[in-house]
């Protein structure tokens, strides 16, 4: 497999490394190595991933809409060894701290991407078991509201991407942006709306939330073929 070292820095050329000793020869520590390995570089913008070729297995596959430090990703991937765990972040920072905490995770990879796009373009059809979306950002603002992830179109390709009986966790402290997803969610056949009451860790922002005492509002949204 090779992988793109040169991603993790900022404005750095990508070099395409092999995944052998002559790596360290060139000078990257092995750790640099781990985390680099960690990062899915895409060759192309607009064919599905090859899930099975980026993990080196077939198994489940979980992802991270949004995944920020990572700390939730890479704390339920090293309890769930048989799961695969993809986590999507936009922010460079984010995802370099994600890939430092995964590096010695083996069923973990990172994608830098906007996450409607992935979703939609790059994951292929019912290749997902679960998402997670933890406190997507609320956009509070009345102007600002059209960046909200959740919309119709979103949920439609999220329908697309989960396997038969698959689900999507949604969790915000936000009550407005609640009510707004549980009316998206509510008026779109293709799920069966439940509380996602799962014992799950806490993701950096629900310790956050947590700690400020704030209502942590949870939704379950599985898969169903809608009624014809
Ligand atoms: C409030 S933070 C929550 C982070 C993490 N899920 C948690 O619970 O700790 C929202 C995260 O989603 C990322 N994000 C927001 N919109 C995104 C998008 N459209 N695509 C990918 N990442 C996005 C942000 O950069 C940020 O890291």
């Amino acid at each position: 497999m090779n992988v793109v070292a040169g991603s993790l820095r900022r404005g750095a050329p990508a070099r395409l490394l092999p995944a052998d000793t002559a790596t360290q020869r060139r000078g990257y520590s092995s750790a640099y190595y781990d985390m680099a390995c960690r990062l899915i570089e895409l060759d192309s913008l607009i064919d599905r991933l090859d899930l099975e070729k980026i993990f080196e297995r077939n198994a489940p596959l979980h992802v991270d809409l949004g995944c920020g430090d990572g700390s939730f990703l890479c704390t339920l991937a090293q309890g769930t060894q048989d799961k695969n765990f993809l986590g999507i972040e936009r922010l460079l920072n984010r995802v370099r701290t994600s890939a430092r905490k995964a590096a010695k995770l083996d069923n973990v990879r990172l994608l830098r991407m906007e996450s409607s796009y992935a979703v939609r373009y790059l994951l292929p059809a019912e290749s997902v078991e679960r998402f997670y979306l933890l406190f997507p950002d609320p956009w509070p603002k009345r102007r600002h509201h059209r960046r909200r992830i959740v919309t119709p179109d979103f949920l439609s390709s999220i329908h697309a991407a989960l396997q038969k009986g698959g689900s999507i966790y949604i969790a915000t402290d936000d009550v407005d942006y609640f009510g707004i997803i549980k009316e998206v969610t509510e008026s779109d056949r293709g799920f069966a709306i439940g509380e996602g009451d799962v014992d799950l860790p806490l993701s950096r922002f629900g310790l956050i939330f947590r700690q400020k005492g704030a209502s942590i509002h949870w939704l379950e949204l599985r898969k169903i073929s809608p009624v014809k």
